[in-house]
Formats: structure tokens, C-alpha cells, sequence
């Protein structure tokens, strides 16, 4: 079975967050107590994905190295690349394509936070899957927002479509992707669509067109949020808190991830809390080692 590499698409202009994203990028504003980044990162991790594209804006990619490194102080492999220009996610693949080798791959968008029951395991058995293409079909109450999948009775695929006017169906494709190998062909085959714009969509069209796409429902007991917008920053901030404040456990932190999942050891991990001492996180690392 071939491996699988990761890659994290953290471009884009974040003009619906400005002046916050004026100085920094979108990807790295907080979502209560983590960078945003963190939540697509720990995503993967959880998939069992440890090589990782981050691809950022040319002015954001020192900070992102700033921030994330290497990757090997959580036992993984995180590398970077530049998109000069916002000119689709499909374009993540052609950016991506020495990278990604002869590999299959995940694509995450930077700014989707995904959490819940299952979610773990959903996505190991998604990344054993052999389906050419593979998505995540998820009800929401504003669909025109998205691209979308029609279902027919039998919850089979009957069509795609890209932010419709009139929308067919509540089911909204997340931005959590998984292809083959043979999407970087696709993604140099495909036209821009309208909004001049690389379209991921068009690539999940070519996979069904090839009956090779595989859509899977997350049910109710997922939660998926996009950050997209003030309104969405802040409730994802506040679904962030309340959780970890009722639970006393973290979400998306990836120096916890890497621990539970035995890439790194307990040194490793106070190593990195006493680099951050004085923080409410760093007390978490220590506590969650003593526990
Ligand atoms: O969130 C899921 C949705 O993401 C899907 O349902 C849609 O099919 C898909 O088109 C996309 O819709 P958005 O309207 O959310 O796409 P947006 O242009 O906002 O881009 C999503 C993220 O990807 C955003 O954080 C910026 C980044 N991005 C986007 C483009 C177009 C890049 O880094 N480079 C790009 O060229």
C-alpha cells in the first residue's frame, strides 16, 4: 500500500478578517488558545500522517517556520512551499508535486477545525482507503456557502456543485480531502473555473465522472467549523473553551498528539512545556505527563 503525505493549504488573501489578518495570516490567528493552524495540523497527526506541506503566502512563511519548525519536536516531518497567488486549492497538488512524489495524499484547508466522537477513527480508515477520491459530506444551514453533494435515496452521489444559488441538498463538502496519486494529473487537467479560480470541486467531479469517488456522511456527532469569517472565529474560539474547560483536556494541541500517539517521549514533551513556562499550556504538558 502506498504511503500517505499531508498537505495544509494556508494561503489565501483572509480578506473577510481584515484589518486582523492585515499583519498576519489567517492561519495563524488564535482560535482561543492555539494558532488556528494547530487544529488542521493535529488533524493529520491523527490520521497517521507525518510528512506535511504547509503551503503559505511568501510574507507568512517565516513566521509559519517560526512557529512549527521542522516538525521533529512532535516526531514529524513539516515542510513548506509558496503560492504567489490565490489561484485555487486544486492548485495545492501542482504546488505540491515533488513534495508528494509517488504518494497518495490528504489535503486540509488551514482554516478547518474538525472534533468528535469517531473523528479518529474516520480518519485512520479513510487513509487505508483505496478510493481514487475521498470526502466528507456534512449538514449545514447555509449550503449556498459551499460546495455541496446531491444524494439520491440511496445516499449515492448524484451530482457536485460549487457554492450553487439554489441549493439542492444541506450537505456541504468539508475541506478535508484524500486522492491518489494521480490527482496531481488531474489538478494540471482541469480549466479555471469562472472566478478564475483552480477549483477543488473540479476535481472531485473528475473522480465521480470516474465513479471513483467515495463520499462519506460525518454525522451530528462531529463537529466541523470553518473560520473563515469574525462570526465563525469567535464561535470556534468559544466551542474551543467551553470544551476544554468543562473536560480539562485539550483540543488540537499538537505536542499532546505526538505523545499519545508515542512519536515523541515524556522528556520531549516537558522539554517543550519548560519553553513555554509560566503559560496555562505549559502547566497542561506537565500535568498531563504526571497524570
Ligand atoms: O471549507 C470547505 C469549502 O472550502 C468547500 O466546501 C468548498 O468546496 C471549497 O471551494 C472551499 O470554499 P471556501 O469558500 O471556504 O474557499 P476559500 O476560497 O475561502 O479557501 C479556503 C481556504 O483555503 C482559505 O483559508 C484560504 C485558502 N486558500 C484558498 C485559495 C482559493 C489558499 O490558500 N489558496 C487559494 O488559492
Amino acid at each position: 500500500m502506498s504511503k500517505r503525505k499531508g498537505i495544509i493549504l494556508a494561503g489565501g488573501t483572509g480578506s473577510r478578517l481584515k484589518p486582523l489578518t492585515n499583519a498576519i495570516s489567517k492561519q495563524l490567528l488564535p482560535v482561543y488558545d492555539k494558532p488556528m493552524i494547530y487544529y488542521p495540523l493535529t488533524t493529520l497527526m491523527f490520521a497517521n500522517i507525518k510528512d506535511i506541506l504547509i503551503i503559505v503566502n511568501k510574507k507568512d512563511k517565516e513566521t509559519f517556520k517560526n512557529l512549527l519548525k521542522d516538525g521533529s519536536q512532535w516526531g514529524i516531518n513539516i515542510n513548506y512551499a509558496i503560492q504567489e497567488y490565490p489561484s485555487g486549492i486544486a492548485e495545492a497538488f501542482i504546488i505540491g508535486e515533488s513534495f508528494i512524489g509517488d504518494d497518495n495524499v490528504a489535503l486540509i484547508l488551514g482554516d478547518n477545525l474538525f472534533h468528535g466522537h469517531d473523528l479518529i477513527s474516520m480518519l485512520r480508515n479513510t487513509n487505508n482507503s483505496t478510493s481514487g477520491g475521498k470526502v466528507f459530506a456534512y449538514q449545514v444551514s447555509n449550503p449556498e456557502e459551499y460546495g455541496i453533494v446531491i444524494f439520491d435515496k440511496h445516499k449515492n452521489v448524484t451530482s457536485i456543485e460549487e457554492k450553487p444559488k439554489y441549493p439542492k441538498s444541506k450537505f456541504a463538502i468539508t475541506g478535508l480531502y484524500f486522492y491518489k496519486n494521480d490527482v496531481i494529473k488531474k489538478a494540471k487537467d482541469i480549466k479555471p473555473s469562472e472566478r478564475g479560480e483552480l477549483e477543488i470541486t473540479s476535481i472531485n467531479q473528475k473522480y465521480l465522472d470516474e465513479k471513483d469517488l467515495k463520499v462519506e456522511i460525518m454525522g451530528r456527532g462531529i463537529t466541523w467549523l470553518d473560520t473563515g469569517t469574525f462570526e465563525g472565529l469567535n464561535d470556534a474560539s468559544n466551542y474551543i473553551r467551553t470544551l476544554e474547560k468543562r473536560q480539562g483536556l485539550k483540543i488540537g494541541c499538537p505536542e499532546e498528539v505526538a505523545w499519545r500517539l508515542g512519536w515523541i517521549n515524556k522528556e520531549n514533551l516537558i522539554q517543550m512545556a519548560n519553553k513555554m513556562i509560566n503559560s496555562e499550556y505549559s502547566k497542561y504538558l506537565i500535568n498531563i505527563v504526571n497524570e
